[in-house]
């Protein structure tokens, strides 16, 4: 495998469990994720897939640090980042990004796109960037994503769904991060306009050469940018390999029932290399 980015070792983490808190004090504690290992080489993509509840965007944000884990160690890039403080991750942060399955909720309605895909420019920036090169970077962000230069007017709401989801993929592009974690992100997309975000993805990632997690519960969509499969079952890896090997032979039950349960891919070899998945790039 390629030099590891992210390397993740036997972290266990648990939440508060708010069902059982108490009316005074602190709600117990419940384990959400047990004794996960976990690899991403530089350029490499990691599909997480499970059932929902197993625990893969508990994982994604732990993968961030926006939880501190109780066991186990992250390290991203050589450096530890298990219990880093803010300040610490700070520098760190800007190298790893992460996409929402909600472009709506994650885009701020007051803001125009091309403010937004600059922000983090903004706001992780070394120097204060001139108005002239902010201009010319929103510009080239929403060249990369494929969407005209006049949207950078536009405010969210103005967008369609997919479109939204390209605006959040341009803003997370904007520092090229080594690493960027996608939660569900075509999740809510109809199928052709799933293909081609996750065409533009593959064709990012291969030209940024960034690593990537790309959490779904969608067996179908793995296969088109996945190198490697990692499952998930109740807060435990139960399997992971090459998504080839694991799409030939899956070896734990539940991967083979998780696999049963995906119906036909609509997203196939045809469809990619077919006039659908040209044109989904121009
Ligand atoms: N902030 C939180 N505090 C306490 N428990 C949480 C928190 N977030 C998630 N959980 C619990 O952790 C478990 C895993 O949730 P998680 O959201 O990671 O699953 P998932 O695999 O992403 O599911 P889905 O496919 O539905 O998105 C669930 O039982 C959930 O109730
Ligand atoms: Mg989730």
């Amino acid at each position: 495998m390629a030099e590891a980015l992210l390397d993740i070792r036997g972290l266990g983490l648990a939440l508060p469990d708010r069902s059982r808190r108490p009316l005074f004090g602190k709600a117990p504690l419940r384990p959400i994720l047990e004794g996960i290992d976990l690899k991403v080489g530089r350029g490499e993509c990691v599909a997480l897939v499970g059932e929902s509840g197993s625990g893969k965007t508990t994982l994604a944000r732990s993968v961030l640090r926006l939880y501190e884990p109780q066991q186990g160690e992250i390290v991203f890039a050589g450096r530890d980042i298990t219990h880093m403080d803010e300040l610490e991750l700070r520098p760190l942060r800007k190298r790893m990004q992460m996409i929402f399955q909600d472009p709506l909720s994650a885009l701020n309605p007051r803001r125009r796109i091309g403010e937004i895909v600059v922000q983090p420019l903004l706001s992780f920036g070394a120097v204060a960037p001139t108005a002239a090169e902010l201009n010319a970077r929103a510009r080239a962000l929403l060249q990369q994503v494929s969407l005209p230069a006049d949207f950078a007017r536009r405010y969210p709401h103005e967008l369609s769904g997919g479109q939204r989801q390209r605006v959040g993929i341009a803003r997370a592009i904007a520092l090229e991060p080594d690493l960027i974690v996608a939660d569900e992100i075509v999740s809510g997309l109809d199928v052709s306009t799933q293909a081609r975000i996750l065409i533009l993805l593959r064709e990012l990632r291969t030209r940024l050469g960034m690593g990537m997690i790309f959490v779904t519960h969608d067996l179908s969509v793995v296969r088109v940018l996945c190198d490697r499969v990692v499952v998930m079952r109740e807060g435990r890896v139960v399997e992971e390999g090459p998504t080839e090997a694991v799409f030939a032979r899956p070896q734990h039950p539940y991967t083979r029932a998780l696999l049963d349960a995906i119906p036909l891919p609509e997203i196939d070899d045809d469809w990619l290399s077919g006039k659908d998945a040209a044109a989904a790039l121009t």
